[in-house]
């Protein structure tokens, strides 16, 4: 599936709220995935000092843009660029990630087989479906490798809206939140799989 957005950026503040939130610090490796201008890795390294950064982009102008960024401030040997799409990536080294894209079925397959255990995941609006965010600082939730998960709707909801909720007042905070895009037909589907007593 092509998830290729607009270009919306996270401000300054708000990707030091996702660093924080991961407790990152020197001895992390921090992968962006979908990192457009390459901005996350840039404050990873310069402000949290993470020993390396990898910005993974699939739209290849942006990754060009961000490539010759980061040569210009002179952080190529501590950030690289790769232009490709992050489900076709090497992830083995991570131990902070962050991704900004919705979710799509094959994600959280994707991350346990794919990062190490003990790799810290920091999602945008929603943990991914099912899973218990360890942490939480909206509109950005921490979920950590093995995924603690649950089949409990009431459980998983009183985690994202931080009380409890049914299904439909779920849908209703999503819908009314103006920051908030997303595939509502997987999203909706994503529900029925992982809460079958919904
Ligand atoms: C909204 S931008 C966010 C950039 C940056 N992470 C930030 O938050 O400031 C999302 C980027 O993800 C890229 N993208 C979408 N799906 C992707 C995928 N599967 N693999 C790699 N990049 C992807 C898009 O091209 C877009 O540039």
């Amino acid at each position: 599936m092509n998830r290729l957005g607009p270009e919306d950026y996270q401000s300054n503040r708000h990707i030091r709220k996702i660093l924080q939130l991961a407790r990152t610090s020197r001895g992390d490796i921090f992968y962006d995935l979908g990192c457009g201008r390459g901005q996350l890795c840039v404050v990873a390294v310069a402000e949290f000092g993470v020993k390396r950064a990898v910005g993974i982009e699939m739209h290849r102008g942006r990754a060009a843009k961000a490539a010759q960024r980061i040569q210009e401030l002179g952080l190529a040997d501590r950030i690289e660029i790769r232009n490709e799409d992050f489900i076709e990536s090497d992830l083995h080294d991570a131990t902070v990630v962050y991704s900004g894209l919705g979710e799509i079925d094959e994600d959280v397959m994707f991350f346990e087989r794919q990062v190490r255990s003990g790799c810290r995941i920091v999602s945008l609006f929603l943990p991914f479906v099912g899973v218990l965010p360890a942490a939480a600082d909206y509109p950005f939730y921490l979920m950590k490798v093995p995924f603690r998960k649950t089949r409990d709707f009431s459980l998983w909801s009183s985690k994202v809206l931080f009380k409890e909720a049914s299904v439909d007042e779920l849908y209703q905070e999503l819908d009314t939140d103006r920051e908030y895009r997303y595939d509502k037909r997987t999203f909706k589907r994503l529900m029925k799989e992982r809460f079958p007593k919904m």
